[in-house]
């Protein structure tokens, strides 16, 4: 089946405290929006993208990448208002699923994205990239209320794949119920869709943090 890719990018990085989103900063000589698309491009399985963007964005027009395969849409006050914005450019019996992946993500394996595609439409499940939680899990403000078992616990991460026309109501729904998800697959749960966890691997970090750069930019290394 065909599946639609949805790049959420118009947030303003507010965490990176850079001059500009941290998207567009340059690693290894390409932006991070740029490795994030061609690591998507290189999925056979994956073909139209459509890129949320800010309104305002004067910095997307200037990117070396193949814009004709690339649809941009709005961007929204968060993101899933940006992912909402571009589901509905989006028609389900054309695309029955779709693959939500951050634009500040740049170092996710083709491979993982493949088996999140492959156990995803073998059960007909949405499902998630995700990675086991390492260390000790605190509960707590100042002192620990109490320490939380890792031993059922992930990080979500993206891509993130579900069908269509069921991630577009659950969408809808929530913000019509004044519900806040951070990621798709929150949206899903709160709407009563199974979500698989499926194991990716760990250096397929959110780009968030100042830190987090030079990170990147040696996992980068690890896999050009
Ligand atoms: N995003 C988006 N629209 C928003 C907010 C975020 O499309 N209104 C996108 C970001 O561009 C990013 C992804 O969602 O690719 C994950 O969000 P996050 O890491 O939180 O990025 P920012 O919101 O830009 O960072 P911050 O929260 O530090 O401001
Ligand atoms: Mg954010």
């Amino acid at each position: 089946p065909a599946i639609a890719v949805i790049v959420p990018a118009a947030g303003i990085g507010k965490r990176m405290q850079a001059e500009r989103p941290k998207q567009y900063l340059v690693l290894h000589n390409k932006t991070i929006l740029e490795h994030s698309l061609a690591r998507l491009q290189q999925v056979p399985t994956l073909s139209k993208i459509w890129l949320a963007l800010a309104e305002d964005d004067p910095y997307f027009a200037d990117i070396n990448f193949d814009q004709s395969q690339i649809v941009t849409t709005k961007g929204g006050t968060e993101r899933m208002h940006s992912v909402l914005n571009a589901l509905q450019q989006i028609e389900p019996y054309k695309y029955p699923w779709v693959l939500v992946h951050d634009a500040a993500r740049p170092v996710v394996r083709q491979a993982d994205i493949e088996l999140l595609i492959e156990r995803c439409i073998t059960t007909g499940d949405g499902g998630v990239l995700a990675c086991r939680v390492r260390d000790t899990m605190k509960r707590g403000e100042l002192t620990v209320a109490h320490t939380v078992s890792r031993e059922h616990l992930w990080h979500a991460l993206t891509p993130q794949l579900f069908p269509t026309a069921l991630l577009k109501a659950a969408l809808e729904d929530a913000i019509q119920a004044g519900v806040y998800v951070t990621d798709e697959a929150s949206a899903m749960e709160w709407a009563g869709h199974p979500v698989l966890l499926v194991e990716g691997h760990s250096d397929n970090i959110k780009i968030t943090q100042p830190t987090d750069l030079a990170l990147a930019a040696f996992y980068l290394e690890q896999l050009i």
